[in-house]
């Protein structure tokens, strides 16, 4: 197993359209295990294939392992692998909720999500799934499949916000172009 280096804001990796995995093979299931390792080595909830330079439509998550605040591992490991996921319903109903983003470090900010969402997807076998969530783990698939199509948390912050965020994202993308030459 391998951690995987997390691209940052800047990046063009995270702003294409990820492409859908056709067969599911031991290089699909070594990602999946590198990037599991990655998501507990930087105290992630999510974290998606463009996030480690792939741009294949793939994402992991556990919400149960990391304290909301402050990032204090319950010990739990409850890791979900979503392939080639879509979402199939949303609730009409939404919530606004601080998130952030490995790629966006030290960003914070509310999004507006739907509270609860049913998504369709492929496990590591191969078979199609079905799955309601709800809340944090609703709001973490949501962010994930954005990610799957070049679409970070910060464009969907109202305009306000996210000016005001400018400065940093400006210098966030700054030390990812000097880390990329
Ligand atoms: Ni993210």
């Amino acid at each position: 197993m391998a951690q995987l280096p997390i691209r940052i804001y800047g990046d063009p990796c995270l702003r294409e359209k990820s492409r859908p995995i056709e067969t599911i093979d031991d290089d699909v299931r070594q990602l999946v295990r590198d990037m599991a390792e990655t998501l507990y080595a930087d105290r992630g909830v999510g974290l998606a294939a463009p996030q480690v330079g792939r741009n294949v439509r793939l994402f992991v998550s556990d919400v149960d392992w990391v304290e909301d605040e402050g990032g204090k591992d319950r010990g739990v490991r409850n890791l979900k692998v979503h392939i080639n996921p879509e979402l199939i319903w949303e609730s009409p109903d939404d919530e606004s909720h601080a998130e952030g983003c490995l790629s966006l470090p030290e960003i914070e900010g509310d999004v507006f999500r739907s509270c609860s969402v049913k998504v369709r997807y492929q496990d590591e076998t191969g078979a199609v799934r079905e799955r309601r969530a709800e809340g944090l783990e609703a709001r973490c698939i949501q962010h994930e499949i954005d990610h799957l199509d070049g679409v970070l948390f910060v464009d969907r912050m109202p305009f306000v916000k996210r000016r005001l965020l400018a400065g940093k994202l400006r210098e966030i993308k700054k030390r990812s172009a000097l880390v990329a030459t």
